[in-house]
């Protein structure tokens, strides 16, 4: 029997988790590990967070018991790797739940910007059926640049091809088999930067793709591209978004994820921490991205379809049944 503490869970996800785990010794929080909530797991053996929890080395010290964190996602940026390694505390994520639901929702943010969904709704909110100002474009034709070909970033390319986009793709790795079976062509970062009318962001963030997305970077963009980011916020630099959006060097940005999300759903964290003007420089800068009309903001939510989240438990138990009888699965760092 296993000690095992889970934040950030909804009750669904707490009745189909106890059915999973019977046996074990469970505790189950709806919110994110804070320095406050941390020493209730601190017997815990094993602990399962989602992205919102900072497992810093400051966390890991307070949870003396700790052998194993299966995040209930797939990236693990949220996670001090290194501390992890130096404890022996072993990471295990959630490598593929949601490649078509990602990708399904890159198009959502692509087709908003493309027909103006966003704007024709909150219009007709308002009892106004003109079109004026709604005029669209259209995908088939058009270049769609993916960076990092992927698993999310495959089938991404493959639902371009279907509305009859050109795709080019930049990876450090290359796939020539996928490559003439979607037919898509791999380029380099800055021939995918010049020829893409719509560049798509499929990478995870780490320090080689840390504001990959900068004000170099964004000289190189076709004017009038589009940006879609599904991936991570620091891969953009967020400032330097903001000036291309303001002067037209893009028309628009489909974003799930931007620089200082954490720090937006925390609003009521953040109240606590006025003396640090970084982080209130952060909210206002992405309130005033938010606002603009050639924007369309999700809230980190492009995994979050019924079937992905199913698929995200049923891994993560795994996982740790996985670790328990001595087999690491979907194993990090
Ligand atoms: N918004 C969401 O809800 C959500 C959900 C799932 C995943 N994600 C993000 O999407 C990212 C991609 O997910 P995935 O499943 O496709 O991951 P993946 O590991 O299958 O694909 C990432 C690709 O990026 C490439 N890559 C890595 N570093 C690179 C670099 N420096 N330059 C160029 N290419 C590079 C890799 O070779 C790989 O092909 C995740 O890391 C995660 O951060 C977001």
């Amino acid at each position: 029997m296993a000690r095992i503490s889970f934040f950030e869970v909804k009750p669904w996800e707490i009745t189909y988790l106890k059915k999973q785990l019977k046996g074990h010794q469970l505790q189950f929080f709806p919110e994110p590990i804070t320095p406050e909530n941390i020493s209730k797991a601190k017997d815990s053996e094993i602990i399962s967070v989602f992205i919102y929890s900072g497992v810093d080395a400051a966390a890991i010290k307070k949870l003396p018991k700790l052998k194993m964190i299966a995040t209930r996602s797939t990236g693990f940026d949220h996670i001090d790797l290194k501390e992890c390694a130096k404890r022996k505390i072993s990471v295990s994520n959630v490598p593929f739940y949601g490649e078509n639901t990602v990708a399904e929702h890159t198009f959502a943010l692509i087709l908003s910007l493309s027909r103006n969904i966003h704007k024709s709704y909150v219009r007709t909110l308002r009892n106004d059926f003109s079109i004026d100002g709604l005029t669209g474009f259209d995908l088939k034709g058009k270049t769609l640049g993916v960076i990092g070909g992927g698993h999310i970033g495959m089938h991404v390319a493959r639902m371009a091809r279907a509305f009859g986009m050109h795709v080019r793709v930049y990876d450090v790795n290359r796939n020539e088999f996928l490559a003439e079976v979607i037919n898509f062509k791999y380029a380099s970062l800055d021939d995918l930067l010049k020829e893409s009318d719509i560049i798509s962001l499929h990478v995870p963030h780490n320090k080689f793709t840390h504001h990959l997305i900068n004000k170099d970077s964004i000289k190189k963009i076709k004017t009038g591209a589009v940006l879609i980011n599904t991936a991570r916020g620091a891969i953009v630099d967020t400032d330097a978004l903001l000036e291309a959006l303001e002067s037209g060097k893009l028309a628009g940005a489909g974003l799930d994820v931007i620089e200082g999300e954490d720090l937006i759903k925390e609003e009521n964290q953040l109240l606590s921490d006025l003396a640090n003007p970084d982080k209130w420089r952060a909210v206002v800068r992405d309130h005033k991205i938010f606002r603009m009309d050639n924007v369309v903001f999700t809230p980190h939510n492009a995994f979050n379809s019924q079937e992905a989240l199913i698929r995200i438990l049923d891994t993560s138990v795994g996982n740790i049944e996985g670790f328990l009888e001595g087999k690491g699965k979907n194993l990090v760092g």
